[in-house]
């Protein structure tokens, strides 16, 4: 598909889906005014986050005290599976982040309610729900469909049938789900940003998922190297934050 093929197919399924024409508006503004947005602050951020980061495995022990290796021998079967599906499914998206992070931030906390911007195959979600599982916990998660792929069945695909029942999905653009998820749920024990990755877009929903966040919560950030804005962000509101480097890119995390 060429690249004219594919902004036109995106632009026909937006004007399929009136509920996102909220989104198309803000995405129109993005790619023509606001193009430098998506870069603003990268290289002051990266060159912070080099010298700041560590490793995953340090990032679980230092905040939580736990050790990561149980996660992939006691979920062996279910990750497996998982990867299985990944390949099998037709369309391509983003893949998996630091699982890790997300399942034992849940553990630590020992989440009731957590929250995830951008869903995709659901590796990150599948990391959450086999914590929440436990106590019967819920995921509440925010995805705009891949349009231009016709992606929308298969948001979340590695998710198992089982871990559904804990699982509640948005199906709209940041700005329309965050409102309706913190209508039915206000508070969060675990909060899990990885969708807009514009400066603009995480800044506004960084904003309003931190006060949703309850003290002694854990707030993670996928590719906080993209822009500046994670790390304006923790500077404005004086959040000491941890970076991890995880395959080549910086995820922040820190507990509220
Ligand atoms: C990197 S992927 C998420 C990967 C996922 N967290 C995982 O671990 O498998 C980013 C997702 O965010 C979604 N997305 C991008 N912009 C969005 C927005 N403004 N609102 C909601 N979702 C968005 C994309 O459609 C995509 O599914």
């Amino acid at each position: 598909m060429s690249e004219i093929q594919r902004v036109l197919k995106t632009f026909i399924a937006y004007l399929k889906r009136p509920d996102l024409y909220p989104e198309l508006g803000r995405k129109i503004v993005k790619n023509t005014v606001n193009r430098k947005n998506a870069f603003k602050g990268k290289e002051k951020t990266n060159s912070w986050a080099s010298n700041e980061a560590i490793s995953q495995q340090e990032a679980v022990s230092r905040l939580f005290g736990l050790d990561i290796s149980p996660f992939q021998k006691d979920f062996q079967e279910i990750l497996n599976i998982a990867a299985r599906r990944e390949k099998e499914c037709p369309i391509k998206m983003g893949g998996a982040g630091a699982l890790e992070l997300i399942y034992y931030a849940c553990e630590f906390t020992k989440a009731q309610n957590a929250v995830e911007t951008g869903v995709a195959y659901g590796w990150s979600s599948l990391a959450s729900l086999l914590s929440l599982e436990k106590r019967n916990g819920t995921l509440y998660s925010s995805d705009m469909p891949y349009l231009a792929q016709d992606g929308d069945q298969y948001v979340g695909y590695v998710v198992p049938e089982n871990l559904k029942k804990f699982w509640k999905l948005f199906r709209f653009a940041d700005k329309e789900s965050l409102p309706k998820i913190f209508a039915e749920n206000p508070v969060f024990d675990v909060i899990h940003y990885d969708s807009d990755k514009s400066y603009n877009g995480r800044f506004w929903a960084y904003t309003e998922l931190y006060k949703h966040l309850r003290s002694g919560g854990v707030f993670i950030s996928d590719d906080i190297g993209d822009n500046s804005a994670y790390q304006d962000f923790c500077e404005k509101n004086n959040i000491k934050t941890t970076v991890v480097e995880f395959e080549g890119k910086y995820v922040g995390v820190f507990i509220k």
